[in-house]
């Protein structure tokens, strides 16, 4: 017995048995959808390649926020104080949050929960790289909050007007918990940094082994980044992936300042010429290799995953089971 929540599969069908003429007239009226800026929802018509790829983005995204937890979750029984453990605990637990909204939008779209879920824990689904690095510091805790959540919001504040309306809306939501995410990330690296001299150093460590990954949280550079265009036309993505890592750069430089630590990037300058960023070249390779499984953590973090499944089978069946003696009851009453 399984769990799933109503798909959209019979609107998929009736999708497919549309005569040309219709699937002609339906298209334009999806484009003209787009090119308005209004929302696409999911009663309406909509190209396979768009459902297709919302899936992939949206699975993708809520696949980072459940397996994001773990990285954290490493920390909530070692935190330093009582007042750490509650804020870290907070945190964690918006993630699952997170998780939960972008999978019910994913299954407005026609998969289903179980499809999603069985596609995680069989390595057949990504999800952000970022999260297949170990935490070794309390100092990880704030380098992730104030880089990881950094990204995650320069990525996301543009997501809230993606034109598929459940996506865009769940964004809205996640974006307000994940500035929260970021200060606190900020909080604790701006205590350390001004803390002992190991504590400090603590600090400028988590900040140099974050720093690269959250860089590479944008995905390829445009120019090998196909899909883009794609996206960008479609209204889901407004921004592309180095114009947005550029955005977050901009943000990072001021408050690394503050911070009184430093970014790990020597050629890291402000280019008058070109009204941007100048950098060091990204080392796509270790990225390409955490993205094919052989990142530090990889595995790991599917194995918990999968555990975390299986022991969870009790519950699930459970439920299934109570709803079910609902549904009869609700009938033997009409
Ligand atoms: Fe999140
Ligand atoms: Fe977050």
């Amino acid at each position: 017995m399984t769990l799933t929540a109503p798909d959209a599969s019979a609107r998929r069908d009736d999708q497919r048995g549309l005569t040309e003429a219709e699937v002609a007239e339906a298209q334009a009226a999806f484009d003209a959808i787009i090119e308005a800026d209004q929302r696409i929802e999911p009663r309406d018509w909509m190209p396979d390649a768009y459902r297709k790829t919302l899936i992939r983005q949206i699975s993708q995204h809520a696949h980072s926020e459940i397996i994001g937890m773990q990285p954290e979750g490493n920390w909530i029984s070692r935190a330093p104080s009582l007042k750490r453990k509650a804020i870290l605990m907070a945190k964690v637990q918006d993630e699952a949050g997170h998780g939960l909204y972008l999978y019910s939008a994913a299954q407005t779209l026609g998969i289903s929960r179980d499809e999603m879920t069985e596609q995680l824990i069989e390595s057949r689904a990504r999800y952000s790289s970022i999260f297949n690095y170990p935490t070794p510091t309390w100092a990880d805790m704030g380098a992730i909050g104030w880089l990881v959540d950094g990204a995650a919001i320069c990525n996301q504040v543009p997501l809230c007007r993606a034109s598929y309306g459940p996506y865009g809306r769940a964004m809205v939501r996640i974006c307000k918990e994940e500035s929260f995410h970021q200060r606190q990330g900020f909080e604790i690296l701006l205590e350390l940094s001004n803390g002992t001299e190991a504590q400090h150093r603590m600090a400028q460590e988590a900040v140099n082994r974050w720093y690269w990954p959250s860089l590479m949280m944008f995905g390829p550079p445009d120019d090998e980044s196909p899909n883009s265009a794609q996206s960008m036309a479609w209204k889901i993505k407004r921004f592309t992936n180095d114009e947005l890592r550029q955005r977050f750069v901009g943000m990072l430089v001021p408050q690394v300042e503050v911070l009184g630590l430093t970014l790990p990037d020597p050629n890291l300058r402000w280019n008058e010429q070109r009204g941007e960023w100048d950098m060091s070249e990204i080392d796509w390779t270790e990225f390409n290799e955490v993205l094919a499984g052989r990142g530090p953590a990889n595995a790991q973090r599917i194995q918990h995953r999968r555990d975390a499944h299986e022991s969870g089978a009790w519950v699930r069946e459970a439920a299934a089971a109570y709803a079910q003696k609902q549904a009869a009851r609700e009938r033997r009453a009409a």
